[in-house]
C-alpha cells in the first residue's frame, strides 16, 4: 500500500483542514439500520442470517421492503467515514453525499463481509486451503475483488487469517486452518488477489485481515471466549499470517473480539500498537469488530463507554465499527484532557491514507453501465469455481475402490444436504442467489448420472424407513450426502459435539445393512469426529461448501473427470474430546503410545483419525531417496514421487521439520514447503525443496527470534503423519 508524494501531502493537506468533528467523524464506521417495525441494525441482520435466525430469502424479502436509515444526515455533516452494505446503486448515492456535499468531500469506504466470494461463491477457506495452490487463493480472491469492487464494495473484510485448532469453534470455517505455515501462504496470496492488481480501479479492493489476534484460540471453542497463552505461541503460532499479510501489503487488520491474556483485543496496546504498527511498520488502519468497544465495558476492562472509547483510540484502534462511541465520546475527552489529539491525527492519517491508495478520491462511483451488466455471473468466474471446487475435495477413504464412479451404474442419491442450494454456500456468504447455486443433486444429473433421489434424512430431518428402503431397492450404488447444515458452523456456532447431527449416523446403519455398497460424501464446515464413519463405511469424500459449483465439482470428481487432489488443512479428531487436536504440538516428556502411562487418552488413544495433510488419490504414490544437503545459507532437500497406481493423480508434497532440542519445547513437526506434482501412471518425479535456514527458528517468550545450533529432522510425505526423515546436525 504505497502513496505517491502528491498523495501523501494530500492527505496531510486535508488533515491540516480537518475539524476534530471532522476527524472524528472519518473514525466512524456505520451500517444502515432498520427502522420501522424490525429495529435490528443491518449488521445484526446479516449475523441473524448467518447464524440461522433468518433464512436468506426471508432476509432479501425484509431488505427489499424495509425502511432503512442511510445516516445520509451524518454523512452529510463528515461524521461517517465507512459504511457498510453491497448494493451499487445505494453506494452510488451515499457517495454523492460524502463526495459532493459534505464540508471536504472525503469519499467513503464501504465495507462487506466478502469472505469466500460475492455473487459467485467459491469453497469456504478451510477448504480452499486444503487445495494447497496459493495460486488458486490469488485468483479466487481477485475475482471476489472485482465483483465486489463492482457491486460499490471496496473494503472486504476478509481475509480471515486465524489459525484454529479446535474444531468445536465454528469459526474454522472461515479460515485457512490449523498450520501457521500454510495460513501465511493463504494469508499473503488473498492480499495479492485481493489488493495486487491496481491497473483499474475496479480491480482491487482494501483488505481486511481478521481476526486479531488469537480468536481461534478461544478457551474450548466456544466463540468469544477468552485466551490465554505464552507469547512463544503467540508469535510462532498465531501470529504468522498476519505478519505476512502485513509484508505483503494488506491495507486494513479488524481487531478480535477475545480478549488475549486478560487485555482485550480491541484496546490491546501490545498487539495493536507495539506488534503490529511499531514493531511491523503496518502503514494502514484498524477496525475493530462489531459492537466491540462497547463489549469492552462488558469484558470489564473499562468502567464504561466513554473510557472504552479512550482506551481503545490510545492503544491504536483507528475505526468503531457499530457504536458510535467515538463519535459521541472522543471531543469530549480531548477537551477534558483524557485523551491526546495525536493519537486522532495519526487513525485519521491511515484511514485518508487508505482511501487514497483506493483511488476513492478521483474515481469514487461504481460506473453506471456496470451496475447494469453484472446481473450474470461470467462463464470465467463459474470455471474458476468449479475448478477450486475440484480442487478442494478430499477422498478420505476408497478402500474398496468404489470411486470413481462409472456412468453405467445406477446411483440412489440419499440425503437432505444433497438438494438444498443454500448448503452449498458455506458460511459468511451474503450476495448469492439461489437460482446460482447447483447442488449435488443438480450436478449428478449435469454429468448425466443414471440417478434417482430419495432424501431418506439429514442434520435436521428425520430417517424415511421408507424412502432408505426405496433407496436400496432402486441404485447399484448408494451415494449418501451427511454432515451439517451452512448454520451449524461460522460466527456464534461452536459445538461441544462434533459427530454427526441428528439421525445420520442411524441412516447410514441402513443403508449398509441393506448390503448395497454406501458412498459417503460430508457436507460441512468443520474437522468433525468421523470415527464410527470411518469404521463402517469403505468410501468417505470431505466435500465441506464448496460454493455454487460444489455440485459439478463433485459429480465431476466422483466419475473420475476430475482428480481428488485436497488435502486436509486441519486435523480430524476420532472423538470431540481430542479437540484441541493438531499435528504440530509441543513434544511431550511421554509422547502417546501405545504403553499406557503416555500422553494419550484411554478412550480414544493417542492418535488423530485423519491427520493434518492428509488426502488420497483414485491412484497411489510412492516416496524413495529423501536427500537432504547443508548448502550454507540453506538447505537443498530433495525425495523421489512415483505415482505407482493406474491413474494419473496429482500429490501434494510436504516438508516438515522438527528441531529437536531447543531452549524451549519445539513442535514435534512444523510445515516448512509444499509442491503439487501431477504424475501419470507409472510416472516418477525428483521434488526438491529448498529451505532456508533462516526460517528454521522460532521465537521465544521474550518475542525475540532465535536460530539455535543442533539436530534437525527433516520430514517428506503426503501428509504430516506418513513421512520419510533425515536427521542432521546444523550450526547457524
Ligand atoms: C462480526 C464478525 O466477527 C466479523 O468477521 C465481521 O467481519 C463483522 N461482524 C462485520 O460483519
Amino acid at each position: 500500500m504505497k502513496l505517491t508524494q502528491a498523495q501523501a501531502e494530500k492527505v496531510e493537506a486535508l488533515l491540516r483542514e480537518m475539524t476534530l468533528d471532522e476527524k472524528i467523524g472519518q473514525m466512524n464506521l456505520e451500517s444502515p439500520s432498520i427502522v420501522g417495525g424490525f429495529d435490528v441494525s443491518f449488521e445484526e441482520l446479516i449475523e441473524m442470517v448467518n447464524d440461522g435466525r433468518i433464512p436468506q430469502e426471508e432476509f432479501v424479502k425484509i431488505m427489499s421492503t424495509a425502511k432503512r436509515d442511510f445516516h445520509e444526515d451524518d454523512i452529510r455533516a463528515g461524521r461517517v467515514g465507512a459504511m457498510m452494505g453491497d448494493d451499487p446503486v445505494k453506494a452510488n448515492e451515499l457517495q454523492k453525499i460524502a463526495v459532493e456535499e459534505s464540508r471536504l468531500g472525503i469519499p467513503l469506504m464501504m465495507g462487506f463481509d466478502v469472505i469466500h466470494g460475492f455473487r459467485t461463491v467459491y469453497p469456504i477457506a478451510i477448504a480452499e486451503a486444503g487445495s494447497f495452490e496459493p495460486d488458486l487463493f490469488r485468483r479466487t480472491a481477485r475475482m471476489a475483488a472485482r465483483e465486489s469492487r463492482a457491486h460499490g464494495v471496496n473494503w472486504n473484510f476478509a481475509p480471515m487469517v486465524d489459525v484454529a485448532r479446535d474444531a468445536r469453534w465454528g469459526r474454522v470455517s472461515e479460515g485457512p486452518g490449523e498450520d501457521p505455515y500454510l495460513a501465511s501462504c493463504f494469508a499473503r496470496a488473498k492480499i495479492d488477489g485481493l489488493q495486487g492488481d491496481t491497473s483499474s480501479k475496479e480491480s482491487y479492493v482494501a483488505a481486511c485481515l481478521k481476526h486479531y489476534v488469537a480468536y481461534g484460540a478461544c478457551e474450548s471453542g466456544r466463540d468469544y471466549n477468552t485466551t490465554t497463552m505464552a507469547n512463544s505461541l503467540l508469535y510462532n503460532a498465531y501470529l504468522p499470517p498476519f505478519k505476512a499479510a502485513v509484508e505483503e501489503g494488506a491495507a486494513t487488520v479488524m481487531a478480535s473480539f477475545n480478549d488475549l491474556n486478560g487485555v482485550p483485543c480491541t484496546l490491546n496496546r501490545f498487539t495493536l500498537r507495539e506488534i503490529l504498527k511499531e514493531c511491523w511498520s503496518f502503514p494502514g488502519f484498524v477496525v475493530s469488530d462489531a459492537n466491540a468497544i462497547r463489549e469492552c465495558v462488558v469484558h470489564g476492562i473499562a468502567e464504561d463507554e466513554p473510557t472504552a472509547g479512550v482506551m481503545a483510540a490510545q492503544a491504536g484502534m483507528d475505526m468503531d465499527m457499530g457504536t458510535e462511541i467515538y463519535l459521541n465520546n472522543l471531543k469530549q475527552a480531548i477537551e477534558d484532557g483524557r485523551l491526546d489529539v495525536a493519537y486522532l491525527d495519526e487513525a485519521v492519517r491511515r484511514i485518508l491514507s487508505v482511501k487514497m491508495w483506493l483511488g476513492l478520491f478521483d474515481n469514487p462511483y461504481v460506473p453506471e453501465e456496470q451496475i447494469a451488466t453484472n446481473e450474470v455471473i461470467p462463464q470465467t468466474n463459474l470455471d474458476l469455481a468449479l475448478e477450486a471446487g475440484e480442487k478442494s475435495i478430499v477422498l478420505l477413504k476408497n478402500d474398496d475402490n468404489l470411486l470413481p464412479l462409472s456412468k453405467s451404474q445406477k446411483i440412489s442419491l440419499v440425503g437432505t444436504l444433497a438438494a438444498k442450494p443454500e448448503e452449498v454456500i458455506g458460511a459468511w456468504a451474503m450476495s448469492w442467489k439461489p437460482s446460482d447455486c447447483v447442488t449435488i443433486l443438480d450436478g449428478l444429473k449435469n454429468q448425466g448420472a443414471a440417478l434417482e433421489y430419495f432424501p431418506c434424512g439429514g442434520p435436521d430431518a428425520p430417517m424415511n424407513d421408507e424412502e432408505i428402503a426405496a433407496a436400496a431397492a432402486y441404485g447399484d450404488v448408494i451415494v449418501a450426502v451427511v454432515g451439517e447444515n451452512v448454520t451449524m458452523t461460522g460466527e456464534a456456532s461452536s459445538k461441544a459435539d462434533i459427530s454427526m447431527p441428528g439421525a445420520q449416523r442411524e441412516m447410514l446403519q441402513k443403508l449398509l445393512d441393506t448390503g448395497k455398497p454406501v458412498i459417503a460424501l460430508l457436507m460441512n464446515g468443520r474437522p468433525m469426529a468421523l470415527e464410527w464413519e470411518a469404521e463402517h463405511l469403505s468410501t468417505l469424500v470431505e466435500c465441506w461448501h464448496l460454493g455454487i459449483q460444489m455440485g459439478n465439482a463433485v459429480a465431476k470428481v466422483l466419475f473420475g473427470e476430475a482428480v481428488p487432489q485436497g488435502k486436509l488443512a486441519s486435523t480430524f479428531p476420532k472423538m470431540t474430546g481430542q479437540c484441541p487436536i493438531y499435528y504440530n504440538h509441543p513434544n511431550t516428556g511421554r509422547p502417546g503410545s501405545k504403553s499406557k502411562f503416555t500422553s494419550r487418552y484411554l478412550d480414544a488413544g493417542f492418535s488423530e483419525l485423519f491427520p493434518f495433510g492428509y488426502g488420497l488419490s483414485y491412484t497411489t504414490f510412492q516416496y524413495d531417496d529423501l536427500a537432504v544437503e547443508d548448502k550454507g545459507d540453506h538447505l537443498a532437500v530433495s525425495v523421489k514421487v512415483t505415482n505407482t497406481g493406474k491413474r494419473s493423480g496429482v500429490e501434494t508434497v510436504q516438508l516438515y521439520m522438527q528441531d529437536v532440542v531447543g531452549s524451549i519445547v519445539r513442535p514435534v513437526k512444523e510445515l516448512k514447503g509444499f509442491t503439487k506434482v501431477s504424475l501419470e501412471a507409472g510416472a516418477s518425479a525428483q521434488v526438491s525443496f529448498t529451505l532456508n535456514k533462516s526460517d528454521m527458528g522460532f521465537y521465544n517468550n521474550d518475542g525475540k527470534y532465535l536460530l539455535e545450533d543442533g539436530t534437525f529432522r527433516i520430514y517428506v510425505g503426503g501428509n504430516s503423519r506418513d513421512c520419510l526423515m533425515q536427521e542432521l546436525r546444523l550450526v547457524f
